[in-house]
């Protein structure tokens, strides 16, 4: 169902691409039926689009996803992250920082690691000490909670698509 539907979104954008493409030239006649063909599949397919769309953003971002790390990962994460984790308590809801306590999770910059997958997980796994902290202010490992290693691959696997 998925793949069927990626292929009916595909064929839309080869036809919307082909009725450009066309108006640029000079055929004028073979552009007006290739716009009438793009119309009329739009048309036909406005809601089947709409759902191709999602499946194709959703597998662009997999994609860009480091090794190991699976959209259902991302997902778990940003659950741990608004709830066991309690990370937002000290990086904000949506991980922009709280001035003098938690870092800002969604810039480019990144304080303790050089911001890679396994460095983010790494710097959740020990925490950050008060001397390393530019805060004075410390994480506790694992955000001070008892959320499992997998969890924190998890939430690591949402901190860094925040970043992104
Ligand atoms: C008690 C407050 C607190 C909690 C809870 C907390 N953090 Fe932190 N976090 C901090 C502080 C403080 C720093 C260091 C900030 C600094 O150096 O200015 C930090 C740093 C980080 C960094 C490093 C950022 C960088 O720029 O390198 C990451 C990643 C991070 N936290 C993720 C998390 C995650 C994920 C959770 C939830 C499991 C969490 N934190 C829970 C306070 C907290």
């Amino acid at each position: 169902m998925m793949v069927e539907k990626k292929i009916w979104g595909l064929s839309l954008v080869a036809l919307v691409a082909m009725g450009l493409s066309a108006c640029g030239g000079d055929a004028n006649a073979n552009a007006d039926a290739a716009d009438d063909a793009a119309a009329q599949a739009v048309a036909a397919q406005t809601v089947d689009d709409e759902a191709a769309t999602e499946v194709a953003e959703m597998d662009v971002k997999e994609q860009e996803l480091p090794d190991g790390v699976t959209e259902a990962m991302v997902e778990e994460g940003k659950g741990i992250y608004h709830g066991a984790g309690i990370c937002m308590s000290c990086h904000g809801p949506d991980g922009a920082g709280i001035p003098n306590l938690g870092a800002n999770l969604t810039d480019s910059e990144w304080l303790h690691s050089d911001g890679s997958y396994e460095a983010i997980v790494a710097t959740i796994m020990k925490g950050v000490t008060a001397q390393e902290s530019t805060s004075g202010v410390p994480m506790p490992a694992k955000g001070g909670t008892a959320i499992t290693d997998d969890q924190v691959r998890a939430v690591a696997a949402y901190v860094w698509t925040l970043s992104k």
